[in-house]
């Protein structure tokens, strides 16, 4: 421990340079690519990102496009559903540009008739993950999409048990408004890798908490790994 601490010290004696460098790499939040690139009020992507390899996931139901490694393990969960439930699961909005999500902020804004209460509903134009191409609005054929009632559905209540298998988290669940920012929406499912997805199955918390101890693991393994090297 002593050495953990000297170390700790010695790393902030070197100055913020220094230690902004392992600070990011040990943060998700330094690769707007991958898999665990968070979104959300605080943390928002760029006007102009737009994602590379994307492409439209082959299930019926509207604006199909997500990341390449997203759509095919969509389709997998969509084929598993229909084997294991016999439902029909559809797609309502995978990527959206930050031009769409700012349509969509608008018009929820003009029914609802204040920020404070579409912000409960929407994402502001840059703080949607539906930006990454990683989130996906599930829907079934033939019933009402998008509204509470889809978690009480035998697809939706098979998506709950069963997205993780394929990589994806149910991201604004019931209970977790404070640190999601969001109402429950048991249709909106985000591709995290089979790792994340299944840590999550096991000990379920908003992807923000589970992001916030991974940081601080890799900065710990960082650290161990710097004193080891002093020794
Ligand atoms: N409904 C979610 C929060 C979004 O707009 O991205
Ligand atoms: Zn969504």
């Amino acid at each position: 421990m002593g050495s953990l601490v000297s170390t700790l010290i010695s790393l902030a004696a070197a100055g913020t340079m220094m230690l902004s460098a392992p600070l990011n790499q040990a943060a998700p939040q330094h690769d707007v690519d991958g898999t665990l690139f968070l979104v959300n009020r605080q943390w928002r992507v760029h006007q102009y990102y737009v994602p590379e390899h994307m492409r439209q996931a082959e299930v019926t139901g509207q604006i199909r496009t997500m990341r390449e490694e997203a759509a095919a393990a969509l389709e997998a969960m969509y084929d598993a559903c229909k084997k294991e439930a016999k439902v029909t699961l559809t797609s309502v909005s995978g990527y959206r540009s930050y031009t769409k999500q700012n349509n969509i902020y608008q018009n929820k804004l003009n029914s609802v008739g204040s920020k404070a209460k579409a912000d409960e509903y929407v994402a502001r134009p840059g703080a949607s993950e539906h930006q990454l191409g990683m989130a996906m609005d599930v829907g079934q054929k033939d019933k009402v999409n998008l509204s509470a009632s889809f978690g009480s559905t035998k697809g939706g209540k098979w998506v709950r048990e069963n997205c993780w298998r394929f990589g994806f988290i149910l991201r604004y669940d019931e209970g977790w408004e404070d640190v999601t920012g969001y109402n429950f929406e048991p249709w909106h499912v985000r591709y995290v890798g089979l790792e994340a997805a299944e840590a999550l199955h096991e000990n379920p918390m908003p992807f923000e908490t589970y992001l916030l101890g991974l940081r601080e693991e890799r900065l710990y393994a960082m650290i161990q790994g710097a004193s080891a090297g002093e020794e």
